[in-house]
């Protein structure tokens, strides 16, 4: 089997860790267990017993997932290894071979990978810069046909930051129902939204949906690698038997803290963390685009940890990304690796301080290309 390179991972595998100033992650600055766990839950952290628990994750966990949406149990839900794992295997379990799948684009490609090296063929409709980086209901019935198993949309997305609105959710339901066909969203940014209520989850609106979810990213705490799947019972089961071929059980460690955070009043605690730290640096981020308006504009972000870009010189975002990595020590993401040039991505959830130096070298940079 052949796989495209996941650009997007590999550059950040590469470099992220060893760069001054990483402004190329989605999430928010992440949480240690001090900061999280009161000191009761850290003793009891120390009580866990490392075994290998459920294969489908804890049954109180998933319960506690199930309680976020309406009339769902824990039949309805498995705890994967990071939303990663859940993406790949909703689509070891729901697509084959000869599959049409719509995806919606710019779009994190994991889903878009893995879909075509397994065979299945990817039509993609792109989210217009020109609607807040949304959709055109005419183009997603334009892309869905006789063959289509699957339409899949991140929301909040990744990597605009445009939430969809609640008609387009909406229309997107509406197109899928008429069709019988699967709806999957990544939601693993919902609940950063910066100045609006969080929006229903697609799990809750349609019969046939699929969610991704995580504590990765609006939840600030992606080192637990816990994510999961909520849909209905029969492709849950199905995703289960995926998953006893792949990781087996998530961490015991991880399952225990996920359960205390994905309770409703600790969930609102950390998703108002992470919203005070982006939107205090999406203040800035604006000041400095205002300030540099002759080279760069953007669409806001309306949730989550990233804002994408466009700036006006010629140079290709690829070269332009590490060019600034490796003579000003600042790393962003290309628009190159979402298949969109001149476009570069960069995470706000980073402290305001450490946002501020980057920027700074890279309005720096950028303007002694121009001289
Ligand atoms: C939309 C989206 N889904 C899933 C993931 C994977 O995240 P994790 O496995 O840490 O939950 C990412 C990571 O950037 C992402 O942006």
């Amino acid at each position: 089997m052949k796989i495209e390179e996941f650009t997007l991972e590999r550059i950040q595998s590469l470099y992220e860790n060893t760069v001054e100033y990483n402004l190329s992650d989605s999430g928010v600055h992440p949480y240690s267990l001090r900061e999280l766990l009161t000191p009761e839950q850290q003793s009891q952290v120390l009580d866990v017993e490392l075994g290998y628990g459920w294969t489908n994750g804890r049954t109180e966990l998933r319960q506690a997932i199930a309680n976020l949406h309406p009339n769902r149990t824990p039949e309805h839900v498995m705890v994967t290894n990071g939303s990663a794992e859940a993406n790949f295997i909703l689509v070891m379990s729901l697509l084959e071979p000869g599959d049409e799948l719509v995806v919606f684009v710019p779009n994190y490609l994991q889903i878009w990978g893995w879909a075509r090296a397994i065979g299945v063929t990817v039509k993609e409709v792109l989210l217009r810069e020109e609607l807040g980086w949304t959709p055109d209901l005419d183009d997603v019935r334009k892309a869905v046909t006789s063959r289509t198993k699957m339409m899949t949309i991140c929301n909040p997305n990744n990597p605009t930051g445009a939430v969809l609105s609640r008609e387009t959710m909406d229309g997107l339901v509406g197109i899928a129902r008429e069709h019988g066909i699967y709806l999957h969203a990544d939601e693993v940014y919902k609940g950063a939204e910066l100045d609006q209520d969080e929006p229903p989850s697609f799990a809750d609106l349609y019969e046939k949906a699929i969610v991704t979810n995580g504590l990765s990213k609006a939840m600030a705490l992606p080192g637990l690698r816990i994510g999961w799947l909520v849909g209905p019972v029969e492709e849950i089961y199905t995703s289960w038997q995926r998953k006893d071929y792949t990781s087996i059980t998530t961490g015991a460690v991880s399952e225990f803290v996920a359960e205390i955070a994905v309770q409703p009043a600790k969930r609102q605690e950390i998703l108002s963390r992470s919203k005070r730290i982006l939107r205090e640096n999406l203040a800035l981020l604006q000041r400095w685009v205002d300030a540099n308006g002759d080279l760069f504009s953007f669409v806001p972000p309306k949730a989550g940890g990233m804002a994408f870009i466009r700036y006006a010189m010629s140079m290709n975002s690829t070269d332009l990304v590490h060019r600034l990595r490796e003579e000003r020590g600042v790393m962003l993401l290309p628009g190159d690796v979402y298949g969109m040039d001149r476009y570069i991505r960069i995470g706000i959830g980073a402290p305001a301080h450490h946002l501020e130096a980057g920027l700074e070298r890279l309005a720096a940079f950028v303007r002694a290309q121009a001289t």
